[in-house]
């Protein structure tokens, strides 16, 4: 049986896990995710206990209402936050809980729910929470009904729209779990590891742990700590004993010899295992992760890991997950950062907000370097209904609880607490940036004194009072690449991140030459696109970039030379819902990604795979369909060889070896059709080989998927790429016929797209219209161990079926 990595390591979880439970675990944490009712609009009465929910629509969570919506410009969210519909919606869930739960704590734990959420267990108001990244607990174990129905009601209020720069998404997006507690337990969040002293021989690791009980009278409690490693032997361990009444603090530290060090390329988690005995009886079992690894940033040397630099090659993403918007789902954002990682990603910036928990997991297993953002704009507004509205109230909590949230990964390496705040600017009397940045970092260090702050400035002139408030350990540059040269002139003795670079503007497939001359679109910030393609593309050569940004070897050229910038982060490495730069309607998502919103590789992907890994890369482009004699240019991205010879029809049109710092190398080639064919070469000897024919009419359609076998976990996805080939295999560049689905057997067809930034058609439809050739259906399992079958059908071409195995799972 195939497995991905991620797979094996939660089944293993959930075999440790269930044989704990069979022992003793008496820590219950159950997925809650399933079997909700939902509704659209305001509903009076829908938090009470009792109400008629029957026919709302029953679902499954994570949920976005907002992405199975039409796309209109008219939307309160605007084109710039993904021309989708907001409003209000309401969940109920009704359960049970058993009469022997009497006498536990019973918690619920949503991780991020957009926006507004408040929420009643039983028609008790447990609370609201304006923030729509933000994780957060509700006990319920004094309003519970033992031994009887219960019933939990969610109001989510998006309506005041626009509140967001990009896509947001709505409802209860993210995991929700159910938690039950004895009444003495580890707290929320109440383990913070860290490792004081890394060496080869030896790592300290410190634990602190928080306990909570409803007991009063003084217990002994036995807090016994153990450390696993991957192979889930014991590395170290240290028992405490605390006089505990009602909560407590303890600090315990731990040795691990000889430490297999966490990095990019060798993430090693270590297990470590809290559990509280009393009398001799485990009352609690707590779980935290842990990567053992030493770092600093330095003013000249850039970013050092376990004592070797190491440059961050990062990009920003937002949350959505195109085609399944903001609705979370592991497989999705693991397939994401997978294809990343190919690509020689070892960095992600989430960018302006708190992700989900999940992927930051996913990081720590995966390897990536990340850079865990708090917001997108402090008490002065960007928009009339963001969370300026909520800023003076919620700021403190909401970035507290992100910090001791996210402070176990091992992944996240930088905190930062503002990407290009509106108070960086601000003369006379107006230092309020200064303030408020100070504020901020204080609430940091008071949780977190092992991670850098910093924040992500586009005004990177002295007067910044952000960066002249002195709080933060380094300075975050977004774009200004020409600037990194005279840093030190500037900023003498200080450290410097590339928070934000590049944001080039790239469709998939669509090519405008001459290729050595750019597209500056538009010309100013504030100018509209006068230019502009009629179609609503962007050249997808290297040679369409916004004003503020640059050409991505630009950028890429100046940080690989530079040792002074620790690292990097692309805007961004996927297309995202919102913010069509450089057009308005009807595009209605980013042109930034390297790879466009369905997860199909922009040319500029092989660049970074070029320059960031070891991998011999071969990439020409671009297609070879064009009108006779027309005068082409044709790129190479190409590593590990010394040269690249192209050929047309057979006939050599020269070699070519990449000049001084370039990263490419091109012809300008009078069209004929037939076939365009590059061959690299090291020491005289053929290292790779592409052809490109000229493609004939659409004939046929081909089905790849990501994986063929899967988990009958109701959960899990396969991501299937429909090619529009002619008769012979060759992609039609051009194909755009619209394609049926069709699913038989225990999954879901859960949604489609192609990639295009102006596309209109739903991301729930059964059918969708390929772009420059290509569509993608994305295939939910259900949970019974079968094979299913995707059909694709379009009139006129030859349809084509794709046999999915689901294999079970303990999971289940
Ligand atoms: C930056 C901003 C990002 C995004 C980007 C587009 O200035 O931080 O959120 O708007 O521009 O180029």
């Amino acid at each position: 049986m195939k497995t991905t990595p991620l797979f094996k390591l939660l089944l293993l979880f959930s075999c440790v896990t269930s044989s704990l439970f069979a022992q003793q675990n008496p820590r219950v944490i159950s997925d809650f995710n399933a079997d909700w009712r939902f509704i659209l609009g305001n509903h009076t009465g829908a938090s009470a206990k009792v109400y008629a929910d029957k026919n709302w629509r029953s679902l499954n969570l994570p949920h976005d209402w907002s992405i199975e919506g039409k796309f209109s410009k008219d939307h309160p969210a605007t084109v710039g936050g993904g021309a989708l519909p907001g409003g209000t919606g309401w969940y109920r869930k009704t359960f049970t809980i058993p009469a022997t739960a009497k006498g536990k704590y019973i918690a619920i734990d949503f991780d991020g729910v957009y926006r507004n959420s408040e929420v009643w267990i039983n028609g008790h108001f447990l609370g609201k929470r304006p923030n729509g990244y933000i994780a957060f607990r509700y006990e319920l174990s004094p309003y519970l009904v033992y031994g009887g129905k219960n019933t939990i009601a969610v109001k989510v209020d998006n309506s005041k729209q626009p509140n967001s720069r990009w896509y947001s998404g709505s409802g209860i997006y993210r995991d929700v779990k159910l938690i039950t507690l004895n009444t003495t337990h580890v707290d929320q969040w109440g383990t913070f590891v860290t490792t004081p002293v890394v060496t080869a021989a030896q790592a300290q690791v410190k634990v602190q742990i928080k306990l909570k009980s409803a007991i009063k009278a003084t217990q002994q409690v036995t807090v016994k700590t153990q450390i696993f490693d991957r192979d889930n032997k014991l590395a170290g361990s240290s028992s405490k004993i605390i006089a505990l009444s009602l909560s407590g603090n303890l600090t315990d530290q731990i040795n691990v010899k000889q430490p297999n060090l966490w990095s990019d390329v060798n993430p090693y988690l270590y297990t470590v295992q809290t559990q509280l005995l009393i009398k001799g009886i485990v009352v609690d079992q707590y779980t935290s992760s842990l990567g053992i690894r030493s770092f600093s940033f330095d003013a000249d040397k850039g970013f050092v890991l376990n004592g070797k630099e190491l440059k961050i090659r990062g990009v920003c993403n937002h949350h959505d997950l195109g085609a399944l918007g903001a609705a979370f789902n592991v497989r999705a954002a693991e397939r994401q950062l997978e294809m990343l990682k190919a690509m020689g990603c070892n960095g992600i910036r989430t960018s302006h907000n708190p992700p989900a928990s999940a992927l930051l997991d996913l990081c720590d297993r995966m390897g990536f370097i990340v850079m865990d953002e708090a917001f997108d704009l402090w008490a002065k507004k960007k928009n009339d209904f963001d969370y300026h509205l909520d800023w003076a109230k919620w700021h403190k909590k909401d970035l507290e609880d992100q910090i001791l949230r996210d402070r176990n990964h091992a992944s996240v390496f930088i905190w930062s607490i503002g990407n290009e705040i509106q108070e960086q600017w601000g003369t006379g009397a107006d230092t309020a940036g200064r303030v408020i940045a100070r504020e901020l970092a204080g609430i940091v260090r008071k949780l977190d004194t092992t991670r850098p702050i910093t924040t992500a400035n586009n005004d990177v002139a002295l007067y910044n009072n952000l960066i002249q408030s002195g709080a933060t350990d380094i300075i975050g540059y977004n774009y200004n690449h020409d600037k990194w040269k005279d840093f030190h002139k500037t900023y003498p003795g200080k450290k410097l991140i590339a928070t934000e670079t590049t944001s080039a503007l790239q469709t998939r497939g669509n090519y405008d030459m001459p290729s050595d001359s750019a597209r500056v679109w538009p010309t100013a910030w504030d100018k509209p696109l006068l230019t502009g393609n009629a179609d609503f593309s962007c050249s997808a050569y290297d040679n369409c970039y916004a004003p503020w940004g640059s050409s991505h070897e630009q950028t890429l050229k100046a940080f690989e030379n530079d040792p002074v910038v620790s690292g990097m982060f692309v805007w961004t490495g996927f297309d995202y819902l919102g913010e069509p730069t450089p057009y308005v309607w009807p595009a209605r998502s980013s042109y930034f990604g390297i790879i466009d919103i369905a997860g199909f590789p922009k040319d500029v992907y092989y660049l970074y795979q070029s320059v960031w890994t070891i991998k011999p890369v071969l990439h020409i482009f671009p297609h070879w369909n064009w009108k006779a004699d027309q005068m082409i240019d044709v790129w190479a991205y190409y590593s590990q060889a010394d040269e690249v010879e192209l050929y047309l029809n057979g006939k050599s049109l020269g070699k070519k070896t990449k000049q001084g710092q370039d990263m490419k190398v091109t012809w300008r080639v009078k069209y004929e059709a037939g076939e365009i064919k590059a061959v690299s070469r090291k020491n005289g000897q053929p290292v790779l080989e592409q052809v490109i024919h000229t493609a004939g009419k659409a004939a046929k359609l081909m089905l790849v998927a990501d994986r063929s076998k899967i988990s009958a976990d109701g959960k899990d996805l396969s991501f299937i790429t429909v090619k529009v080939l002619d008769s012979e295999g060759n992609l039609v560049p051009d194909a755009d016929q619209l394609i049926h689905f069709k699913v038989e057997g225990d999954a879901k067809l859960e949604g489609v797209d192609n990639g295009s930034p102006i596309s209109h058609e739903s991301f729930k439809g059964k059918q969708h219209k390929a772009f420059n050739g290509l569509a993608l259906a994305i295939v939910k399992a259900g949970k019974t161990a079968s094979a299913i079958k995707l059909t694709a059908t379009s009139e006129g071409l030859d349809s084509e079926s794709i046999t999915i195995h689901l294999e079970s799972t303990d999971l289940k």
